[in-house]
């Protein structure tokens, strides 16, 4: 005899027999009520409505061959009931939980009906089976899992704070952490060689398929250590996840590429190198050449930089219109393109180029009949971007990805800075507690700060960024100047982070770290398309919560006793 307690997943009612399928945690049993075994049981049965709660007590009896049902774990048993309790009854719900079709507003609305669904129940437990590997690894190598505040001081990873009020300091707010960045390294100084935390971050930016305003870290820090030993702890922990979901992990030590080839070779400091399309430097075709546009962008110090994509010399008009639409969306000022066909090829350039030209440029692009070169001229970054777009646009289009590829890769040797024209100043890329390496230290005084390099690496996975870090500075000099190059006077510096730089000069260790994004490790393996699928109560684009309904009003008396007077 057995017992099984759960959920109504769905019901086949035969008159004289009743099939329910019964759910829980594990999966989907199905349940016989029959009129020749129990039948007071089969009509108390009956009453049972989709999502009661029961607990059936019977007997597991193999079922016959013919009966077995391949798309389910227990398809080659059965429950013949002898018992049922009805734990609890249910409302009509909202949408079907076997087979869901509802939108997802009205899923997140009854996010805990949703939840029961057994494609979420799968992604919570692939989610905690990470989690507990990372645990498990991290431990073996010897870091202690020490929490950091969450009430606390803004911390400058470059998105916006949010801000709690303080009752007992009117006027003043705490900032929930965006990282824990400070403290980790706080920690670094008072000797604890080595932290980890599975920490929760909060960021007031704009949410996107890959981003909440509340996620979640696999942070830590280690002292002593150079961007290698970082490696040498993350790789085999990211192999581990891959042994967890029973996947062959990526062969050891991960690819690297600096920041300036990503950009160069795809347009993009997160490539995805699952497919090809990689970009052609073709400036030297049309330096000083007929096609004045390409001509002047290579005269002016810009590039002309193209991707040969298969098949593409078949596309219509209005299919290249869009291409040029998008790339015009990330600051392209047009976009050239050649549809090479057997015998004569087909351009828009050849009045300029000629068939020579045309047939010079195939030639150095590579391309072959039934291919299409296409190309965008203009400055370095807008080039790289540009067509970095339309290299993941076409990838799509085309079906160039392999969803069962899995490319790892580390970029590295990222700039120091990024300078923002709007405010016309720069910024750090990082944060700014990034170590410069070595040779460019130079550079932070009066020299040329896009050039300066820092100790900084992303690792990037099927052209999603897994996570980001850096060695940091450790000499207090070093910080002073990098913050002087951020346009932070020394009061602003001491104002925002005095308790770090005074910490700084206490005998710090050389130190270095980095953080993986949780959620996203957990969409990219569970294959889900969104965050939202692999956080348990997210938060929608606008930044509310459907089911809490929060952000929501407070009372006036709530208001008064922090002194706050809101305008709206
Ligand atoms: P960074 O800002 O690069 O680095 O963040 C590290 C990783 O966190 C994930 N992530 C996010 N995931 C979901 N929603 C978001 N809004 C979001 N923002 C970031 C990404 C990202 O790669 N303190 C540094 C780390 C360090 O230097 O050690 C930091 O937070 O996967």
């Amino acid at each position: 005899m057995v017992t099984l307690m759960g959920w109504v997943n769905s019901f086949r009612d035969h008159g004289s027999v009743l099939f329910v399928h019964l759910r829980d945690r594990e999966g989907i049993t199905q349940v016989i009520f029959d009129e020749n075994h129990n039948l007071e049981l089969l009509t108390r049965g009956k009453q049972a409505r989709a999502e009661y709660v029961l607990a059936v007590t019977g007997k597991c009896v193999l079922r016959d061959e013919k009966n077995y049902n391949p798309n389910m774990a227990t398809g080659e048993v059965e429950i013949i009931a002898e018992e049922l309790k009805v734990l609890n009854d249910c409302q009509t719900p909202p949408f079907e939980i076997d087979n869901c079709k509802a939108s997802e507003e009205l899923r997140l609305k009854y996010r805990y009906l949703d939840l029961r669904r057994p494609e979420m129940q799968s992604n919570f437990r692939l989610r905690h089976q990470l989690a507990l590997a990372a645990r498990r690894v991290l431990d073996e190598e010897g870091f202690y899992e020490i929490e950091t505040p969450i009430l606390t001081k803004s911390t400058p990873e470059g998105a916006r704070d949010y801000l709690v009020p303080s009752r007992t300091s009117p006027g003043k707010f705490f900032a929930l952490p965006q990282s824990p960045q400070l403290f980790k390294q706080l920690l670094m100084i008072a000797g604890y060689e080595r932290y980890f935390q599975i920490a929760r971050c909060f960021r007031d930016e704009d949410l996107r398929a890959d981003r909440q305003m509340e996620f979640t870290q696999i942070d830590l820090e280690m002292s002593f250590v150079q961007p290698d030993d970082v490696f040498n702890v993350i790789e085999p922990l990211i192999c581990e996840f891959f042994k967890v979901v029973g996947i062959e992990p990526p062969a050891r030590p991960f690819p690297r590429m600096s920041y300036k080839e990503a950009m160069n070779r795809y347009g993009s400091d997160k490539p995805d190198l699952r497919f090809g399309l990689e970009f052609v430097d073709l400036s030297a075709q049309f330096e000083g050449g007929a096609f004045t546009v390409f001509a002047e962008a290579v005269k002016k110090g810009g590039v002309v930089k193209g991707i040969v994509v298969p098949g593409a010399a078949q596309w219509s008009r209005k299919h290249f219109d869009e291409i040029l639409e998008l790339a015009k969306r990330y600051g392209a000022p047009g976009l050239a393109y050649v549809q090479v066909l057997e015998g004569e090829s087909k351009s828009s350039l050849a009045k300029f180029l000629g068939t020579d030209g045309i047939n010079a440029l195939i030639k150095t692009a590579g391309a072959k009949a039934g291919d299409a070169i296409l190309m965008i001229g203009g400055k370095w970054d807008v080039v790289c971007t540009s067509l970095g777009a339309v290299r993941l646009e076409v990838s799509r289009r085309e079906n160039l990805i392999d969803e069962n590829e899995y490319r790892l890769l580390w970029v590295v040797d990222f700039p120091m800075f990024e300078y923002h024209d709007d405010d016309k100043r720069w910024y750090a890329m990082h944060h700014p507690f990034t170590s410069p390496i070595d040779e460019d230290l130079d550079k932070l005084e009066g020299g040329d700060l896009g050039s300066v390099r820092a100790k900084a690496y992303d690792l990037v996975f099927n052209g999603n960024e897994l996570g980001g870090g850096s060695i940091r500075i450790h000499r207090s000099d070093v910080q002073a100047k990098v913050f002087k190059a951020l346009g932070l006077t020394e009061e602003e510096a001491r104002e925002k982070f005095g308790f770090f730089l005074d910490a700084l000069s206490y005998g710090t260790p050389p130190h270095g770290g980095i953080a993986l994004g949780l959620d996203r490790i957990v969409m990219l393996f569970a294959k889900a398309k969104s965050l939202r699928e692999v956080i348990a109560f997210p938060k929608v684009a606008s930044g509310s919560d459907l089911m809490t309904d929060s952000p929501s009003a407070v009372t006036p008396e709530q208001l008064a006793e922090l002194k706050i007077k809101t305008l709206v």
